[in-house]
């Protein structure tokens, strides 16, 4: 009697284990080619610690475009970065989130985020696994907590099958789901603009008007929006007077450092023409506001970037009006619009 029962036993657990065998498919979960445009640096996220795969990068998305993510269940990373805009919150000088809450910037494009060393307008966030955490943990951005989203992704089955395919230790943690979010946005490359093909030699020309607005781009403003990435990620300031509303002093608020009041990030100027209001706090309403502010409209401080200081003691960089417009010419060759209809990136 004894022997039979411990015969069924290991029939039992001999067709548990066989049957999961049976059952067990491998997965099929193939890395994502992570191609650096020829004209493009080195990235500086560790694309070998963490490399995009099939999975990874599909479950980034779905997560990027979850509402499940936020307290509210519709605020998710893809209602304030929205891809026809470079992803940016269209429409919104500053952003806001959760019950309508007002945040105190502008949304930030995501394009090359693998490019870059730190993160939003004051560089509070040093590496992009971690950036997520703001939005996500901000009572007027998305008010949730790790511990509580993890819980609602467990509940659903799509979740805990792309985890597991994704990840090999299979886990639904904040941990894997910050890796994967990283592993969506560090696939978004902008790289395929008018001003890409002409420095790849392309096939692409500039019109005399761009062509002079480049002149005058690497004259006036590259100092500062410098390279392929066009920006030199350090942080500045660049005249824009003190909004009392907000009173945002910048990236003194990461470093404590006086000499670091008023400064922001350094933006990229890829997208410029789509990612409209502009500035940390979308004061600036259209390019040529922006143009106009750098001509006219600064003011000085003790932190207002050297570069804007003219020997003869006047502010800001001096353009004429047809100058201005052959700047904006050039600034629209950095318009991908591959980019913005990729459906690699797009919710539906
Ligand atoms: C309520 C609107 C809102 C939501 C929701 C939101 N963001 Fe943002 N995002 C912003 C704003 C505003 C900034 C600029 C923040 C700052 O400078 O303090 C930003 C900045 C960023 C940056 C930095 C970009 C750069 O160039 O440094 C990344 C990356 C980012 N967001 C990704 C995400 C992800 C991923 C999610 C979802 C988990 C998300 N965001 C949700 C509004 C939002
Ligand atoms: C001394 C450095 C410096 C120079 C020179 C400079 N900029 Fe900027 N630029 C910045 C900084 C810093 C910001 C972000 C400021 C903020 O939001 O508070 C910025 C923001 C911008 C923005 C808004 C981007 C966005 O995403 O909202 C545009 C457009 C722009 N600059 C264009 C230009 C042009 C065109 C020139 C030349 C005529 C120029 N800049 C020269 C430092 C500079």
């Amino acid at each position: 009697m004894l022997k039979l029962i411990s015969y069924i036993a290991i029939i039992l657990i001999g067709t548990a284990c066989s049957s999961d065998k049976d059952n067990y498919v491998p997965i099929e979960n193939k890395k994502l080619e992570f191609t650096i445009p020829s004209n493009f640096p080195d990235p500086t996220y560790n694309i070998a610690l963490n490399p995009p795969t099939e999975k990874g990068f599909e479950l980034g998305k779905k997560l990027f475009y979850d509402g499940r993510l936020a307290s509210d269940g519709v605020i998710s990373c893809g209602f304030c970065h929205i891809q026809d805009f470079a992803f940016t919150h269209h429409t919104h000088i500053v952003s806001h989130g959760v019950g309508g809450a007002l945040g105190t910037r502008n949304a930030q494009p995501l394009h090359n985020m693998a490019f870059m060393k730190e993160f939003t307008w004051d560089g509070a966030a040093m590496h992009l696994d971690l950036q997520p955490i703001i939005p996500i943990t901000a009572e007027v951005e998305m008010n949730e907590t790790f511990n509580s989203i993890l819980k609602k992704l467990e509940e659903q089955p799509e979740y805990v099958k792309l985890f597991a395919e994704a990840f090999e230790d299979q886990k639904i943690n904040s941990d894997n789901m910050l890796k994967a979010i990283s592993q969506f946005m560090i696939m978004m490359i902008s790289a395929n603009t008018k001003y890409d093909k002409i420095e790849r030699n392309e096939g692409s020309v500039f019109t005399v008007e761009e062509a002079a607005g480049f002149e005058l781009f690497k004259t006036k403003c590259a100092s500062c929006h410098k390279g392929t990435l066009f920006t030199d990620q350090s942080y500045r300031n660049n005249g824009l007077p003190i909004d009392p509303q907000y009173n945002d002093i910048g990236r003194k608020r990461v470093t404590g450092l006086t000499e670091d009041m008023q400064k922001f990030k350094v933006p990229s100027l890829r997208n410029i023409e789509l990612t409209f209001p502009y500035m940390h706090d979308g004061r600036l309403k259209t390019l040529d506001d922006v143009l106009n502010h750098y001509s006219d409209g600064m003011v000085d401080s003790e932190t207002l970037d050297p570069l804007f200081k003219n020997q003869n003691g006047t502010l800001g960089i001096p353009m004429t009006t047809e100058e201005k417009q052959q700047i904006i010419a050039f600034l629209k060759t950095l318009t991908d619009d591959d980019y913005v209809n990729d459906t690699r990136f797009s919710e539906f």
